[in-house]
């Protein structure tokens, strides 16, 4: 059998590998990475093939920035060639992403499966470009692997539970097991001395939040004023908004370049707590055992939202140093995104 699987930002590096490292390991399948280019900066994207040992991509798109119709249009119609030329039984997508779009609409066209992991993910607000992304790659797919029984039930209310859907847990789960033991301390945290601190391990670049200056400002603005410290490894969309919008940095707030995910896990491990917009690191908080404030108005990990684990607050300054005063890890932790095995049982959903 022959997989063909598109990547392109940062999540799906994450997401990938740990599927990767299963079909790595069997003769009978081989798979074919495609690398859209969506994100290109070393920190963004080479420093996680070689931390995850992911396999090198067998094509590189190069296509990265420019508006969203711009990029999924250019990257539509690079997958369409290398699709064609390399005739996969099957395309695997991941996540939300402009390259997800592409890559199960160019293969739906060439009447190729396609395989979407983290299917059934909904916000329910659909300015969001993740939103639509996820809408209509799951309505493309055939095969729909969900991470929750929430994302179960949105993919039954849109007609979409029958065969084709299968919970399987959330590969990202699998990812924090995998590579918790390997988790390293970034170069500068013997400076910040932060074994030995508390502090606010804070990610910000969803759209809504980074292209408004006055949502960033009083994001920034809230978390400094809870008087912990705060790590702001800052993605570069943020630090050129920064930059163009004149956002000033409040005392408090250290910004730092993206960092790797070993070093990311360590810094999850060893914060107070997280403040997040990001999918990813809302969940992550929770695998190591953080509560987590996320600035958004929703989420679409809600049973985290319900386990007490994550309070939404928006861009709202007064609401965030509220949370941030008020968080604490719930007595209980479920077992709300599998076993751990997400990665087996989407192989054994392709291979079924
Ligand atoms: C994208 C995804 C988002 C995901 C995020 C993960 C879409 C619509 N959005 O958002 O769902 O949560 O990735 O991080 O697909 N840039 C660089 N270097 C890079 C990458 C990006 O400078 O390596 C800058 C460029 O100015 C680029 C901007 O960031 O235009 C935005 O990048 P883009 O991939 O469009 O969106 P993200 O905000 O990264
Ligand atoms: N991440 C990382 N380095 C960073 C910030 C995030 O390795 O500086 C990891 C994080 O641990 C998680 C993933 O990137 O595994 C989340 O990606 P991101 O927040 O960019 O996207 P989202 O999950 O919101 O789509």
């Amino acid at each position: 059998m022959k997989l063909l699987t598109v990547i392109g930002a940062r999540p799906q590096f994450i997401k990938a590998a740990t599927v990767s490292r299963v079909v790595s390991e069997r003769d009978d399948i081989r798979e074919v990475i495609v690398h859209t280019g969506q994100h290109y900066d070393v920190n963004m994207s080479d420093i996680f093939f070689d931390q995850l040992s992911i396999p090198r991509p067998d094509h590189h798109l190069g296509v990265g920035g420019g508006s969203h119709g711009a990029m999924t249009g250019r990257m539509l119609e690079a997958l369409e060639i290398v699709m064609s030329g390399e005739n996969p039984d099957l395309v695997l997508v991941y996540g939300d992403t402009n390259s997800t779009l592409a890559g199960a609409l160019a293969a739906v066209k060439l009447h190729i499966p396609v395989a979407h992991v983290e299917a059934g993910l909904r916000s329910f607000n659909r300015r969001m470009p993740e939103e639509m992304n996820r809408i209509l790659t799951d309505h493309a797919s055939d095969l729909l692997f969900a991470p929750t029984e929430t994302a179960m039930a949105n993919l039954r209310n849109e007609g979409l539970g029958d065969g084709r859907a299968r919970m399987v847990g959330d590969v990202m789960y699998d990812a924090s097991l995998f590579y918790r033991e390997k988790a390293r301390a970034p170069d500068w945290a013997g400076v910040m001395r932060l074994d030995e601190r508390d502090f606010i391990l804070a990610t910000v670049h969803r759209a809504e939040n980074a292209d408004n200056p006055v949502r960033l400002q009083d994001i920034l603005r809230g978390l400094a004023s809870a008087g912990l410290p705060v790590v702001l490894p800052l993605h570069p969309r943020t630090r050129d908004r920064i930059a163009t919008m004149d956002i000033a940095i409040p005392d408090g707030v250290h910004v730092v370049d993206p960092v790797g995910y070993l070093e990311m896990v360590w810094l999850e491990a060893h914060c107070r707590l997280v403040a997040t917009d990001s999918g990813g690191v809302q969940k992550e908080a929770y695998f190591f055992g953080k509560p987590c404030v996320t600035l958004r108005e929703e989420t679409e990990w809600v049973e985290l939202v319900e386990a007490g684990w994550n309070t939404l607050t928006g861009a709202n300054p007064e609401a965030i140093r509220a949370a941030v005063n008020a968080a604490h890890a719930p007595a209980t932790a479920m077992a709300l995104y599998g076993d751990g095995d997400a990665a087996e049982r989407v192989l054994a959903g392709i291979l079924e």
